[in-house]
């Protein structure tokens, strides 16, 4: 708490004093950035690319670099419109509308990005999966939000149940469909060059959604996280003053736009403000991530902690190979930023890595550590502007500084989340008043710097990943070894936490190191590879309480050697 800050340095930020700028905010000054303000039309598509692309200082600057081990390709803000335009007229063909979910399951690459601002061109809702879900994790979305239409790539097909999914009409490939038959395929590529590259954008209302991310809670199938046009406003001004993104920038967000940090960030925060986004795709290795810094001259880098203890683990001998003298500005968000990392960070980069905190229902950044301001490790930072952040009791009493409890942040942000999809009582339980309670702990210091301290529910939080212990134990009981099973996560150097999971034996299984990999690979194959157990630890019983639900904080105890706490609620 009496931690000294890391002070400010000369830098090149846009914005300059924090306090004078967080006491005069108004978002109705953010909103003259946009055309729509003069227009009435509005689409975040045309904000983040058309708007470009129709400016002839503009058009011809490059949008997006993408690269993987095999591919290299440069966009410029009006190819990306054109591309766009002509996969609206693809959706448009068959019959997508205003409102309908189309989805993008497959690896990062330039179709994704002209895929996803199609849709939003036509008006539809845009829904991004992690290319790494299994068969399940891809029907529980997909049926969920009755998706109409599913972008993919043939290698994916096998993971997609269609016979599971009557509302999917059609599945857009991209790749080669030889031997694929059926009315339901499209081809990507054979369309796209048939497609007119004039299309008459969909002008939609700011409250209208454009994306829908599905994301773990403690209990319950993973849900539907609805988000709306109106987020643009957030998008772009956090990208501006805490991602300090400058017309010369060389933007690199290193999440996949399966996670909200890769739409909000990896799409949105850098295209907005009309800066030079890289997108790098396939496997990270230490050596990768830095030749892209290296490659592109990248300025300005949004990453995570866990990669930065990957790239801190394998040391300077790696480091040494590569110049890094471009970057100007490093960012990270998804878990704790120890300390540890913002040292590493000054001593390898002479930079600080500056932390932010927000979520998937958030849209966009809420608390943060902004160039122009001194930094505690540790910390989190300090409210955006326009933004009331405050420690609250359950009750939705204000707590003091220094003392723990929820944090919340008082509601109506631009890109606050609009519904959980069609669970109206769901998105009421994240409200006490008028805040938004986060489901973190945290407290506040006196120079306002908030502290995060932990979940308070059930939700794992592996190597930046949510997910959701719910999902696991109920793969876990599909296994025929299985009778039940209690999940936790369990702290770990490297990935923050990882996933461990309780179980006990149904009547004829033995334990052995072959059934519990048997196990592993079942949820591995079924799920993904981030939400299959590392650890599996067979017991005679899993608590439960007397009604049923699984003590998931009494396996934690145990796991981490604490008291048990109170237990009255145990079963006998
Ligand atoms: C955690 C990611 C500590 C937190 C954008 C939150 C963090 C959850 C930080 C949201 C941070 C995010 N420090 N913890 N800077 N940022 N978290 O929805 O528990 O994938 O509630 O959104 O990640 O994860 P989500």
């Amino acid at each position: 708490m009496n931690m000294k800050p890391i002070p400010v340095k000369e830098g090149n930020f846009n914005l300059k004093n924090y306090d004078e700028t967080y006491n005069n905010f108004d978002w109705e000054e953010v909103k003259k950035n946009f055309s729509w303000h003069e227009t009435g039309k509005v689409n975040i598509a045309y904000e983040a690319v058309d708007r470009h692309a129709e400016n002839p200082a503009k058009k011809d600057k490059v949008a997006l670099y993408y690269s993987d081990p095999n591919r290299e390709e440069k966009l410029t803000f009006s190819d990306l419109k054109t591309y766009s335009n002509q996969f609206a007229n693809v959706l448009k063909k068959y019959d997508i509308k205003k409102g309908d979910r189309v989805f993008l399951f497959m690896p990062r690459s330039p179709e994704y990005y002209m895929s996803f601002l199609g849709i939003l061109k036509v008006g539809a809702i845009a829904g991004p999966l992690f290319e790494a879900f299994m068969e399940q994790a891809v029907e529980d979305r997909l049926q969920d939000s009755e998706a109409v239409m599913l972008i993919t790539t043939p290698d994916l097909l096998e993971r997609v149940p269609q016979d599971k999914l009557p509302d999917l009409k059609k599945i857009v490939l991209v790749g080669d469909t030889t031997g694929i038959s059926g009315e339901q395929y499209i081809d990507f590529h054979q369309e796209m060059e048939q497609a007119s590259d004039h299309f008459d954008i969909e002008w939609v209302d700011l409250e209208d959604g454009m994306l829908l991310h599905y994301t773990s809670g403690s209990t319950g199938k993973p849900k539907g996280v609805y988000h709306v046009h109106n987020a643009m406003i957030q998008h772009f001004q956090t990208a501006k003053w805490v991602l300090d993104l400058q017309e010369d920038d060389i933007y690199w967000c290193t999440a996949d736009p399966g996670w909200v940090t890769g739409t909000s960030y990896g799409i949105f925060g850098p295209w907005l403000n009309g800066v030079t986004n890289v997108i790098r795709g396939g496997r990270f290795t230490p050596e990768d991530w830095y030749s892209t810094i290296e490659k592109f001259k990248v300025t300005v880098w949004y990453s995570a902690p866990t990669a930065f203890r990957k790239l801190m683990s394998a040391g300077e001998k790696v480091l040494k190979n590569y110049d890094l003298s471009s970057l100007r500005h490093i960012l990270s968000v998804g878990e704790p930023l120890n300390p540890e990392v913002i040292h590493w960070g000054m001593d390898v980069f002479n930079k600080r890595i500056h932390d932010t905190w927000w979520m998937t229902e958030t849209g966009g950044m809420l608390i943060c550590n902004y160039p122009c301001m001194d930094m505690k490790p540790g910390s989190m930072g300090k409210p955006f502007p326009g933004i009331e952040a405050a420690i609250i009791d359950n009750d939705g009493n204000q707590l003091p500084p220094n003392q723990m409890g929820n944090l919340a942040i008082k509601k109506g942000w631009p890109s606050m989340m609009r519904q959980i999809w069609k669970r109206p009582e769901k998105y009421e339980s994240y409200f006490v008043g008028d805040w938004y309670v986060s489901g973190d702990s945290a407290y506040m210091d006196e120079e306002g710097y908030f502290w995060f301290q932990g979940r308070l529910d059930d939700v794992i939080n592996t190597s930046g990943e949510r997910v959701g212990p719910f999902e696991v134990e109920s793969k876990l009981i599909e296994h025929p070894a299985v009778a039940e099973a209690g999940v936790i996560g369990k702290p770990d150097p490297e990935r923050g936490e990882i996933i461990k999971a309780f179980i006990t034996l149904n009547e004829g299984y033995q334990e052995s190191e072959e059934l519990l990999e048997d196990i592993r690979q079942f949820v591995k194959k079924g799920l993904s590879a981030h939400a299959a157990p590392r650890e599996i630890e067979v017991k005679d019983k899993i608590p439960k309480t007397r009604s049923g639900k699984i003590m998931r904080r009494l396996l934690k105890s145990w796991e981490l050697g604490l008291p048990t706490g109170d237990t009255s609620t145990l079963e006998e």
